[in-house]
């Protein structure tokens, strides 16, 4: 069995146990702790470790854009492979070649390419609707709508063959589920770095127009295939994982809200803030870890070169000192939160997705505005071992 204690991204995407929404009480206490407290923390690729809380709104932006603090992941050539400890894993560089690896793919997310997949993206959501509709009354939002639609979209701008869907869902979903064995994580990356490889090579040979052979194209002799395989796994499961679960907690966060649900459904001026609101409210995702490469001040509080910090989103983004009251408030000025993180690996997909959720939520709640719950909100499961926050199946009716 897991040891659940050490496998929960703990405790700083922790939720309460009353709102799988919003921070746990510790998570809340510890914000109020004056200092960056020390917490023991599990990661999946270096086991238990010490590191400091950082949970202030200001504190989290500071660490986010300090130049002496990095992702320093340190990937070791000697180590088994893992999307951490690979090549081209964005978010495990720091300096100038972050920079450079992070200029070629911010380069092929143009907002002219964006813009082209705005009428593809509505034909994915409508006929996804159809469908549910079709099928229904009733289905589970997340395999019927909440997945597909960013799985389809992210394929669309890669250039990965949508047939291959199954295959590629069930690897990130293991590769994301800090439970599974360490042995079963190798063997499981090693299929993704397979799979990748394979589509590097062809696409090396014929880049057509999707974004990675686009970076073939333009950057072609800058990038090693290795590289190109990082930039696709990171990309394929960045580009599925967060958004699905977006829209699926998103739904649900507004289920528990009729009002907040009706306004945004009947006044399409509401819809574009309280997307922003939702990212805010729900910060997804909770593994957000850094290290200090020298001696550091952080509000007056020191850390000593070497030390981890554990990020929270989710305390910063519920801080009273950005907010005021945190709840959920589909009518509020949207706020520079940090839900797509901050500074130099400040999210490249957050235009995409803002696309996706403004298409996606509206629409479902046009389509069925009588949606609600087909089960007791208490049986609901939620994926407490995953980095990023959301729920594993959304019985739905209409
Ligand atoms: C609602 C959806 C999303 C959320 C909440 C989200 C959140 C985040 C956050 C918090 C980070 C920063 C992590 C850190 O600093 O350690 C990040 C980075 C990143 N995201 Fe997203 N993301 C979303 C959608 C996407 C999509 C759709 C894509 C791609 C198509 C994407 C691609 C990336 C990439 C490549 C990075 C790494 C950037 C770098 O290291 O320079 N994300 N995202």
């Amino acid at each position: 069995m897991p040891d659940t204690q050490h496998h929960t991204v703990l405790p700083t995407g922790r939720r309460a146990d009353r709102c799988p929404f919003e921070p746990a009480a510790e998570l809340t206490a510890l914000r109020e702790q004056p200092g960056l407290p020390r917490i023991p923390r599990y990661h999946p690729f270096f086991g238990e470790r010490e590191a400091r809380a950082v949970t202030r709104y200001a504190d989290v932006r500071a660490v986010f854009s300090h130049e002496d603090i990095g992702a320093d992941l340190n990937a070791d050539p000697d180590a088994p492979r893992t999307l951490f400890n690979q090549p081209g894993f964005l978010l495990g560089y720091d300096g100038p070649e972050h920079l450079r690896l992070r200029r070629m793919l911010a380069g092929a997310f143009t907002v002219r390419r964006l813009r082209e997949l705005g009428p593809a993206i509505e034909k994915i959501v409508d006929e996804h609707l159809d469908a549910m509709e079709a099928s229904g009354p009733g289905a589970d939002l997340v395999p019927a709508y909440a997945l597909p639609i960013p799985s389809l979209v992210i394929c669309d701008l890669l250039g990965v063959p949508y047939a291959d869907r199954a295959d590629f869902q069930h690897r990130s979903a293991v590769l994301l589920d800090a439970t599974r064995p360490e042995q079963e994580q190798f063997a499981n990356y090693a299929a993704m770095h397979a799979y990748m490889a394979e589509l590097v090579a062809r696409l090396r040979a014929e880049p057509g127009d999707g974004l990675l052979g686009e970076v073939i194209l333009e950057h072609g002799d800058e990038i090693t295939d290795d590289e190109l395989v990082g930039f696709g796994n990171l990309l394929l499961i960045a580009g599925h994982e967060t958004t699905s679960n977006m829209i699926a907690l998103g739904t649900l966060a507004l289920l528990s809200s009729p009002d907040q649900l009706a306004a945004v459904r009947d006044d399409p001026e509401v819809a574009p803030p309280a997307i922003e609101e939702l990212l805010r409210y729900l910060s997804i995702v909770t593994y957000l870890d850094r290290r200090a490469t020298a001696d550091v001040d952080v509000d007056g509080h020191r850390i000593a070169s070497g030390e981890w910090l554990s990020l929270s989103a989710l305390a910063a983004n519920h801080d009273p000192a950005l907010v005021g009251d945190p709840g959920l408030d589909v009518h509020r000025k949207p706020v520079a939160h940090l839900a797509f993180g901050f500074g130099a690996h400040q999210c490249l997909g957050q235009q995409l997705a803002r696309i996706e959720l403004k298409a996606a939520l509206p629409a479902l709640l046009r389509r069925f505005p009588e949606l609600r719950l087909a089960v007791p909100f208490e049986q609901l499961q939620f994926r407490t071992f995953s980095p990023i926050h959301g729920v594993t199946s959304l019985p739905v009716t209409w």
